[in-house]
């Protein structure tokens, strides 16, 4: 079966068989994937495995058994009650991406750029990574039987750099900024053929993405909601949840899309999008020296950026930025109200939440999604040098009780 009808040139709309490509040779412009989907509804994917993969005929892979999951997808979507009395809405939702198998969204484009590596017979497979891609294309190239080459910034969290180790990455640990590292990784992966998943394999990587919107949708019951918040590092997922839920509104399983609110979220120390949005330009200006607590989050020269803004006027949408001291109360405030315990990105989306109620462009009543992409046991650096330590005590329950109320 194939559903993947052509590449289309997201700038001048020339069409391209869909082979291993991902630049326009007219224009330079990134290739999306075009569908002819098959006839689907609601009762398709209703009984189905409880993973992304359950919407498999909205996604770029021709044949099952190319397939590489490791049981990524269909993560909570939660009433967040006690978060939202506090913010003051009655219709807040948490997508906790962070209880994906490697921990974070990027289980999505991962393991569906992994696939389609395996469909185009690759013998590689590689990322350039601010650190959650590294350990999702690990666990996946692992699960593929493919070698895997990460390449990272030397400075992102250990855990992230032990996790991609563990799964058996070749780890290249670049001194220098992400986009240092996703600069050498693009002329490694032509020169030696390596499916690069978010580079030389991009169209396909970022539909992986797109599964954020069919999830939410279909955890509403198939109905849009009105606001959605989205931390942005590249652009690409934010871009990617908008095109999921236009295709859906292609094959009727929602309306009302063009009512949604898209709202991009970014950590003040790196928040190129976020400046280019407010000063009204189409044209973002690279951030030299990101400088921030949310390290996942930290492109300087944002890929779908220019897309992001496109997004924004599209969807009415609004983007903010968040102070690291911002980053760690929302942490703590979703930690200790929801129970839900994010990395630095997770709390950029709380903290630019928060903002946007505070600045009267969220209703009480509406339906807002707010994405935390990310667990919290990834980054526990930041958040120890703010917490207080526990004091170690002599094992003599007579003391410590005393210390209980
Ligand atoms: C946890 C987390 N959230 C959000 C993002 C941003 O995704 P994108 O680069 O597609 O904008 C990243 C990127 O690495 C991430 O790791
Ligand atoms: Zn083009």
């Amino acid at each position: 079966m194939t559903q993947i009808k052509s590449l289309r040139c997201r700038e001048c709309k020339k069409e391209y068989p869909p082979i291993f490509k991902y630049i326009c040779d007219e224009c330079f412009g990134p290739l999306d994937v075009n569908y002819d989907f098959p006839s689907v509804n609601k009762n398709t994917f209703a009984n189905r495995e409880h993973t992304y993969w359950r919407y498999f005929e909205l996604l770029p892979i021709a044949e099952k058994s190319n397939i590489v999951s490791i049981g990524a997808g269909m993560t909570p979507l939660l009433k967040a009650e006690k978060l939202g009395k506090i913010l003051g809405l009655n219709n807040l939702y948490i997508k906790n991406d962070s209880v994906n198998p490697t921990f974070s969204f990027k289980d999505r484009p991962a393991g569906v750029a992994v696939s389609k590596a395996k469909e185009f017979g690759f013998n590689a497979v590689g990322c350039a990574s601010t650190g959650n891609l590294a350990s999702a294309t690990a666990a996946h190239a692992a699960k593929g039987g493919f070698p895997c080459y990460v390449f990272a910034p030397s400075d992102i969290e250990h855990a992230k750099i032990v996790q991609a180790l563990a799964y058996g990455a070749n780890f290249i640990a670049v001194d220098g900024t992400y986009d240092d590292t996703n600069r050498i990784a693009a002329q490694i992966g032509d020169s030696k053929g390596i499916g690069i998943v978010n580079i030389n394999m991009r169209s396909y990587y970022v539909e992986g993405s797109k599964t954020l919107a069919f999830e939410v949708a279909e955890q509403l019951d198939w109905n849009v909601p009105d606001h959605l918040v989205v931390p942005v590092g590249s652009g690409a997922m934010l871009n990617a949840i908008c095109k999921g839920f236009e295709e859906l509104e292609s094959i009727s399983l929602v309306n009302n899309v063009s009512s949604m609110h898209m709202i991009a979220a970014q950590p003040h120390g790196c928040a190129p999008i976020v400046d280019a949005f407010k000063k009204k330009e189409t044209d973002i200006i690279p951030v030299e020296q990101p400088n921030t607590i949310a390290k996942s989050l930290a492109i300087g020269d944002p890929g779908d950026g220019r897309y992001v803004l496109k997004r924004l006027q599209q969807y009415n949408g609004w983007a903010e930025e968040s102070t690291d001291k911002e980053i760690l109360d929302a942490i703590l405030l979703l930690a200790k109200t929801e129970g839900i315990f994010t990395e630095p990105a997770g709390g950029v989306s709380v903290a630019v939440l928060q903002k946007m109620i505070e600045q009267g462009k969220i209703d009480k009543n509406d339906t807002t999604i707010c994405y935390v992409t990310g667990n919290g046991l990834k980054a526990t650096e930041v958040l120890m040098e703010v917490l207080e330590k526990p004091q170690i005590m002599q094992a003599d329950a007579a003391k410590i009780s005393a210390m209980v109320r």
